[in-house]
């Protein structure tokens, strides 16, 4: 059951970063208040912050501390301060991505999720996007983006290029699977999306798949090619449960996903290695309202949320964060980026503190 204690590495990073994060570890505090849940918080460096401290992006002691972990959670990095270093150790790619690599979080996990309470904030007619909730998996450690790469002359002399994707079965099998294992525990459907008719990769993802369907006779699979995906999540996004694809569609599925459901201050993610995951908000560091007490810290407290159903067994407790944040906005409070005529404007802690006060209050 979900008592604990969990062992949290928190890595709050740059910008927004630390004040978002702020806001998701005291309303993991309340709820564990409310619940009897003994949560452990480690603190470490990531990103700018590292750097400056450090100087490394990904100093060696916050990878031993995440071993040591049962899950992480990450508010954001970089920012201009460190846009001019060598991209190998840029906050993003020597910070983020290798964080990533480093514990093989191979599945991306990110909810569409539609509220109610934000009529506005999609630009799909509300008809449409009303009632959607999709879960999108991207393989994340696979496929073009790690094939070998390389330039060359053809025999006729004229310059090209190679880029290689590449899928072990090893690979395809955990990610489809856990989509599979997600699907169950949802609506029960599960879409593959891929390019069959054109890629020989696409065809070894299905003949996989088909495979692992046996174990899941309870789970309706069903075969989408990307293109149309792209067009359906427009059209008629409330057909789609679990979402699963290779890492290049799945970038572009789920930025595309990502505008469906509103503000980007709203949205959480989860990077999973089988229970052990890094969780995050799906927006950057900010440096724009940075320091100034007006981030929207929903994406954060709502990862946490994903933290505790994805990693740590407690899906009820999941769904308490979730009840408490739509408690929030039903209320009428907005961070400015989510403003409309006729709410409240509060502040970044304010935020946080109605979210903790709702689960400390609600039964
Ligand atoms: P961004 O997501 O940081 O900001 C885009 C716009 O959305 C800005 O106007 C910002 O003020 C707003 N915004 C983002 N999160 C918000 C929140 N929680 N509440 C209210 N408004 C919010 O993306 P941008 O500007 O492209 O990148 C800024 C920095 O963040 C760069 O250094 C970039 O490399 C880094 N970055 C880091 C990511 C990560 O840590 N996962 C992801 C994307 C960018
Ligand atoms: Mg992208």
């Amino acid at each position: 059951s979900c008592k604990g204690p969990f062992k949290i590495l928190v890595l709050p990073g740059d910008g927004i970063g630390p004040e978002i994060i702020k806001e998701a570890v005291k309303v993991l505090k309340a709820l564990g208040e409310k619940k009897g849940i003994t949560f452990n918080f480690q603190y470490g460096l990531i990103g700018g912050a590292a750097i400056d401290e450090r100087g490394v992006p990904l100093p060696e002691e916050t990878v031993e501390l995440g071993n040591q972990c049962d899950a992480i959670l990450l508010g954001a990095v970089g920012g201009p301060k460190w846009d001019n270093l060598p991209p190998e150790i840029r906050p993003e790619l020597g910070g983020l991505l290798k964080i990533r690599k480093v514990f093989d979080l191979y599945a991306n996990l990110r909810p569409v999720m539609f509220f109610p309470e934000l009529k506005n904030a999609s630009p799909l007619k509300p008809d449409i996007i009303e009632g959607v909730d999709i879960l999108m998996v991207r393989e994340l450690t696979g496929g073009l983006y790690f094939g070998e790469k390389k330039r060359f002359t053809t025999e006729q002399g004229e310059q090209a290029v190679i880029d290689t994707l590449i899928y072990t079965e090893k690979e395809v099998e955990r990610v489809v699977r856990l989509g599979f294992e997600l699907a169950q525990k949802r609506r029960g459907k599960l879409t593959l999306v891929d390019k069959a008719n054109v890629l020989e990769s696409s065809r070894f993802w299905r003949e996989i798949t088909e495979e692992i369907k046996k174990e899941y006779p309870d789970v309706e699979l069903s075969y989408m090619y990307v293109d149309n995906c792209a067009m359906q999540l427009i059209r008629n996004p409330r057909q789609f449960d679990v979402i699963v694809t290779e890492n290049m569609f799945g970038d572009i599925l789920t930025d595309e996903g990502s505008v469906l459901a509103g503000s980007i201050g709203l949205l959480p993610s989860a990077s999973l290695n089988g229970k052990f995951g890094l969780y995050e908000p799906i927006h950057g560091s900010a440096p724009d309202i940075a320091g100034q007490n007006k981030a929207n810290p929903l994406a954060t407290i709502l990862s946490a949320g994903m933290m505790l159903r994805y990693s740590l067994d407690c899906p009820e407790e999941a769904l308490l964060i979730e009840k408490a944040v739509k408690a929030v906005l039903q209320k009428g409070y907005r961070t400015g980026d989510i403003l409309e005529p006729g709410t409240t404007l509060v502040t970044c802690e304010e935020m946080g503190d109605l979210v903790a006060e709702e689960i400390l209050g609600g039964v």
